[in-house]
């Protein structure tokens, strides 16, 4: 069997948690792949709403196999946090999650780090979630790292001495602090973690797939926060494309299977950087107020703009997207028309590609299309679609070459609609 991977192709918050709780029946595990609590994945049903930060969305479906695989960052206390509140919801998960040994742990001063960092950058901050992403990645590609498995060996003396490294640098940036309280729940974190099946994963997952077994990987940010391919520096600290899977899985290229790519109809992004569709009018306020786009972990407010087919056009070149999956289709019932960028404009000349930077002097080159002005929420089949919302989908199946063939009116499990069109 071959593993399939679900992506956002924006700066995250695409609405990958409800589309991969979705798709779980159709598959015998999900598996994480990269980042960790800076991702805020949100599923909706039965009237209830979870938001999962560590723990893979497919966890509410049945007895799939869930796995954390190596390539992502895990922090104790907030993961114990989590789980818990799902056991005490009536969703047990000690037998179903499986955790990689060679998963990275985030600790406490990995949190103080990202902070210092920040307030030592000033107007240039990235405007992190705030929970150690950059310096936990920091360490483990600097070989100063500790892995999931360390905390069954000799794992104080790991600790203390990361610990001495992490305060000095604290201390050189003047940045105070008390531990107290975030190791004490850092370290309850750790003894609840040991009750856990801590795995090899990629022998794991490796002997699942020759076993005949199917797996989802699921995406956490999206691609254009990417470390090398996003825009550079105001990025998270993994990879987030589709290559990141075989990485942070320890699957090979030859095993990936079919490359879901999310979007939204419309695009937002959280924390600081460059976004040149980004709309700072009335427009911009009724996509947030519709969309309710306010992040799902910091509750901070997201930026919104139109749809950018030049950034969405290398996400599906980088990641391979082999089907794409648009959401929030509904946030845009009420508007006459619609815009997408379909071309940037550089210093005068119009560029149709994704330039190195766009942090300055890009400027959208947008068509205009007809609104469908019709309630999305409702619907239940292609059937029903309004003649400009089948515009509007076959004008983007053009731009990126690639068939959508979910579309989402809504943010319950139920409100997903299935296309069978021919590919
Ligand atoms: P993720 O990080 O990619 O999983 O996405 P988030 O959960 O951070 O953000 C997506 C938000 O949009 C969540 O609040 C979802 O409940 C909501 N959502 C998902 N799909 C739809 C949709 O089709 N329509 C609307 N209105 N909301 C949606
Ligand atoms: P999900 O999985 C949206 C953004 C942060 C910041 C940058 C770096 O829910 O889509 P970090 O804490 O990772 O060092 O922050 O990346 N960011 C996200 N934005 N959705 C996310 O995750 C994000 N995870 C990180 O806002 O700009
Ligand atoms: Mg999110």
């Amino acid at each position: 069997m071959k593993i399939d991977v679900l992506l956002g192709l924006q700066w995250g918050d695409e609405g990958k948690g409800k589309v991969v709780d979705v798709l779980t029946p159709h598959y015998d595990v999900v598996a994480r792949f990269q980042g960790g609590p800076n991702a805020g994945h949100t599923l909706e049903f039965e009237g209830q709403k979870y938001v999962l930060r560590s723990i893979p969305s497919g966890i509410f479906q049945g007895d799939k196999v869930n796995i954390i695989g190596n390539g992502v960052v895990l922090d104790p206390a907030l993961f114990k946090a989590e789980a818990e509140a799902l056991e005490a919801s009536g969703h047990p998960l000690k037998e179903r999650l499986h955790i990689s040994k060679k998963a990275h742990l985030i600790l406490p001063t990995h949190r103080l780090l990202d902070a210092a960092y920040e307030a030592a950058k000033g107007d240039a901050k990235v405007g992190t979630t705030g929970k150690g992403i950059g310096p936990t990645y920091t360490d483990k590609i600097s070989r100063n790292g500790i892995r999931v498995g360390d905390i069954l060996h000799d794992f104080d003396k790991k600790y203390a001495q990361a610990k001495a490294r992490h305060e000095q640098i604290l201390k050189s940036l003047n940045f105070e602090y008390d531990l107290t309280e975030a190791e004490k729940a850092w370290f309850e974190g750790i003894e609840y973690l040991k009750q856990f099946h801590l795995v090899d994963s990629e022998h794991e997952v490796n002997r699942l797939l020759a076993e005949g077994k199917s797996v989802l990987c699921e995406g956490a940010q999206g691609t254009m926060l990417d470390i090398d391919f996003g825009s550079y520096p105001f990025v998270t600290s993994s990879n987030t494309v589709c290559a990141g899977a075989c990485t942070g899985l320890g699957v090979a290229p030859n095993k990936i299977g079919d490359v879901y790519g999310i979007f939204k109809a419309y695009c937002t992004r959280v924390g600081a950087g460059p976004f040149p569709t980004e709309l700072f009018d009335e427009t911009g306020k009724t996509i947030r107020d519709l969309g309710h786009e306010y992040g799902a972990v910091t509750g901070r407010e997201r930026r919104c703009g139109w749809i950018d087919l030049v950034a969405l056009k290398y996400a599906v070149m980088v990641d391979g997207v082999t089907r794409l999956i648009m959401m929030k289709s509904d946030v845009l019932d009420g508007f006459d028309t619609i815009k997408a960028c379909v071309a940037y404009r550089v210093n005068g000349e119009e560029i149709d590609y994704f330039p190195f930077d766009i942090a300055e002097g890009v400027e959208p080159v947008y068509v205009e299309l007809p609104g469908w002005k019709t309630d999305m929420t409702r619907m239940t089949s292609e059937d029903e679609f309004p003649e400009e919302f089948n515009a509007y989908l076959t004008f983007l199946e053009e731009q990126l070459g690639v068939p959508i063939k979910i579309v989402s009116v809504g943010p319950d499990r139920e409100q997903t609609i299935v296309r069978y069109t021919e590919e």
